[in-house]
């Protein structure tokens, strides 16, 4: 990174067509140019609630003209750490999916070992564990799903920051580090882990180079970089948010949680 630009996608005037209250808000700049960067034919998210990662992952590919299927895998019940909740999610879920990714957006509403069987092993280009962050669910889902992707694919962690309650991403991902080469860490907004799957082919793209570079000053870079993304989507954000309840005489809900979608 030290003497070339980089300036990914996400830069060039990227609006997310979803956005919900999620702690997954900080990592949606690097989740868009890591789908743009790879290519993905094939996606697998573990835990989609109300969407917000994995409708990212789909807008970067309906954006970057990616010709893959994207599948959503939940029971959409909750669990331990989101608490249960209504149909409500899931219905919100459908509809977005119906009305911007028909056709590449599959929702399997199931548990994740009963989704095993559906698909095969070494397909997944791109692998997300979202789903309960205990120690042992983070390291079943991963046993379980790690044959599903290719040599080379990519797999995400969520929460790998989170020393909260009875919260293990950290730990297990700590584990993984010391084990696997290919491994990096996002700290901000709870920490995204992102490991790629030995074999494959060397990738050229930018990000991915930089992902596994083994340069401290590359890590420290990329992981700056993403911080201030995530700050500007968020500015950005705020800016249109105020500009549109000026225009509609709308007053205050500046947070977050208070904007509901940003479409
Ligand atoms: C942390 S949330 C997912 C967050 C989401 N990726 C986002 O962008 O905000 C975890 C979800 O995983 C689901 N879940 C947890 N364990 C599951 C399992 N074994 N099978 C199916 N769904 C599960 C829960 O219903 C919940 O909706």
């Amino acid at each position: 990174m030290s003497n070339n630009i980089y300036f990914p996608p996400s830069l060039q005037g990227f609006e997310p067509k979803r956005m919900v209250f999620s702690t997954w808000v900080d990592h949606l700049p690097f989740a868009y140019d890591l789908v743009a960067a790879i290519r993905p034919e094939l996606i697998a998210e573990l835990g989609v609630y109300n969407g917000l990662s994995f409708f990212t992952f789909c807008q970067s590919m309906v954006d970057h003209d990616i010709d893959g299927v994207a599948y959503g895998i939940d029971c959409w019940e909750g669990d331990e750490h989101t608490d249960a909740y209504d149909d409500s999610i899931y219905n919100e879920v459908v509809e977005h999916a119906r009305e911007h990714y028909r056709g590449n957006t599959y929702l399997l509403r199931m548990f994740f070992n009963e989704a095993l069987q559906h698909f095969n092993d070494n397909s997944l280009d791109l692998l997300h564990i979202d789903g309960l962050h205990t120690y042992e669910a983070i390291q079943e889902d991963f046993t379980n799903w790690y044959p599903k992707v290719k040599p080379g694919g990519i797999i995400l962690f969520h929460d790998v920051m989170a020393k909260i309650k009875d919260f293990g991403a950290w730990k297990y991902f700590e584990e993984l580090e010391q084990q696997y080469d290919d491994v990096f860490r996002f700290n901000h907004g709870f920490g995204l882990g992102v490991m790629r799957k030995e074999g494959g082919a060397p990738s050229d793209e930018p990000l991915l180079r930089l992902l596994f570079s083994k340069d401290e000053e590359d890590i420290k870079r990329l992981r700056q970089f993403y911080v201030h993304a995530g700050h500007f989507l968020e500015a950005r954000r705020q800016a249109t948010f105020w500009r549109q309840s000026r225009k509609g005489g709308k007053k205050g809900g500046q947070g977050k949680a208070d904007q509901g979608k940003g479409e």
